[in-house]
């Protein structure tokens, strides 16, 4: 469909559509809270002059920023990136790895993380995150998992697993971090949906403060700051970091932009001056819509309204400020779901798959989510109804055969195939729902059957799946 209107008078037209953002960014659009937002325009974009620094040989007002970001996060030292965690992930791995290396990296880790992998031509050992039961999410990454694999692999220089994840769940990172570190290796957390942990009582602790040597974590996902920008913290001396700040250098545009970095250092700022306000009304506002939220009949929310404080098997905690509406008990997708909030309450949701939707809270709710969220989920527990019948989980994508090098297969003569003529097959592209860009299918692994299953059921569901071919069909190697 040919789109005339401008995206400038297409984003205006949202903004004043009165929707409620349940999604990234974490300003949620509040000015009002974050007032340097408002300022940011073409009389502000500048490039290195006289007296503004420069972020790739920080030295002046730019470093100071990231000092404080660095007090304030309690980190060793934190670099200010551009190009979100997904250019902090690539920094991080880069500069903590050799070519070749063997790495352990939790299997639903974003893209960035395999492109690392690909880039940096690493030798992945995966840890395969266990189910939640009954909500078909990926739970925590097991300390002794960690071990085990460290264990198995005693050449293994690197671990990386995200936490929280898309859907919230966090991994316990002060004992992986204990796991990793007596036996010398550092430990990347990609914390892309946790920069608002930690700095107050509010929310479970962060990386960081668990011990985490390199952590990425972007700034415009939970907290008032700009899209793409995002912080690398990096603590300790397991990694050399003049290395990661030169990795971070190749990985970010030479001409960083001056708006984005001024909604950091605004970021910086109001967390200093208020963060423990601001955390405390964010925290209260999840508590009410805990209250409001509860007898849904159909709808389950873990961590919230009924199951507020519940614990779950395979969850080290849960992250408050997500959160995730398993469509499991009732009759309608996750995708319906995310599709009626949107259409009927005018409710924009993060993302949704086939079972589940997820709303992402930050730091700039405001004191109208409570209500209308619960009031929306009850009208719709009640107008979708229950389950026919059980839904039980679907299959847990094991680990397919390895066949091919990741870029070996990347750069292969391919072909595509309808799915289920392409198991046995070997993957040449990956294969992913966006959000939230975790790999389903990885190129060099063979195609089993689970994964054309799963590619059905998603595709049925009307989950957006990228990577696919003409008609649906599946990127193999010729
Ligand atoms: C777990 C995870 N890591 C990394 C990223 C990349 O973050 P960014 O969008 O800031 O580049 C994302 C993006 O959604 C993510 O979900």
């Amino acid at each position: 469909m040919k789109q005339d209107k401008p995206l400038l008078d297409r984003l205006a037209d949202h903004r004043d559509g009165g929707y409620l953002s349940l999604h990234m960014p974490g300003h949620k659009e509040n000015e009002g809270l974050a007032p340097y937002l408002r300022t940011l325009g073409a009389g502000l974009d500048i490039t290195e002059l006289p007296g503004f620094d420069d972020l790739h040989a920080p030295a002046e007002v730019l470093a100071e920023s990231m000092a404080r970001a660095a007090r304030l996060f309690g980190s060793g030292e934190t670099l200010y990136q551009v190009n979100g965690s997904t250019g902090a992930l690539l920094a991080a791995v880069r500069g903590a790895t050799r070519r070749g290396d063997r790495v352990l990296v939790a299997r639903h880790c974003h893209k960035a993380v395999y492109h690392a992998v690909e880039l940096c031509g690493l030798d992945p050992v995966w840890l395969v995150p266990p189910t939640v039961e009954g909500f078909g999410i990926a739970g925590s990454i097991r300390p002794d998992q960690v071990e085990q694999a460290l264990e198995d692999h005693p050449d293994i220089t690197l671990v990386v697993y995200p936490s929280p994840t898309y859907d919230g769940v966090l991994s316990d990172t002060a004992a992986i971090c204990a796991a990793a570190h007596a036996r010398g290796v550092p430990v990347l957390v990609d914390e892309a949906h946790g920069a608002h942990l930690g700095l107050t009582g509010d929310f479970p602790l962060g990386a960081v403060a668990q011990g985490a040597d390199l952590v990425a974590a972007s700034l415009h996902k939970m907290l008032p700051s700009l899209t793409q920008t995002a912080v690398l913290h990096l603590s300790g001396d397991r990694v050399d970091r003049a290395e990661v700040r030169r990795q971070a250098g190749i990985f970010q545009s030479s001409s960083p932009s001056y708006l984005l970095m001024a909604a950091m250092d605004g970021c910086v700022r109001l967390l200093e001056e208020k963060k423990e306000a601001l955390f405390a009304a964010w925290a209260r506002r999840l508590g009410e819509f805990d209250q409001l939220a509860r007898g849904l009949r159909n709808l389950r929310l873990p961590g919230h309204g009924d199951e507020a404080g519940a614990v779950y098997p395979n969850v080290f905690a849960l992250d408050p400020a997500r959160i995730v509406l398993s469509t499991r008990g009732a009759a309608c997708t996750g995708v319906e779901l995310m599709d009626r909030l949107r259409t009927d309450y005018k409710i924009e949701l993060e993302m949704a798959m086939d079972t589940y939707a997820v709303a992402m809270t930050g730091l700039g709710t405001d004191d109208g989510m409570p209500r209308r969220l619960a009031e929306a989920l009850h009208a719709l527990d009640k107008a979708v109804g229950p389950a026919s019948g059980p839904v039980s989980d679907p299959p847990a994508l094991g680990l397919p055969p390895r066949r091919l090098g990741l870029e070996e297969a990347v750069r292969s003569r391919g072909e595509f195939l309808p799915a289920e003529k392409a198991v046995g097959r070997v993957a040449r592209g990956y294969l992913w729902a966006y959000p939230p860009g975790i790999p389903l299918a990885v190129p060099g692994e063979e195609l089993t059957a689970d994964l054309a299953e799963t590619v059905g059921r998603l595709q049925r569901a009307g989950v957006k799946l990228v990577g696919l071919g003409p008609g649906g069909t599946v990127d193999v190697v010729a």
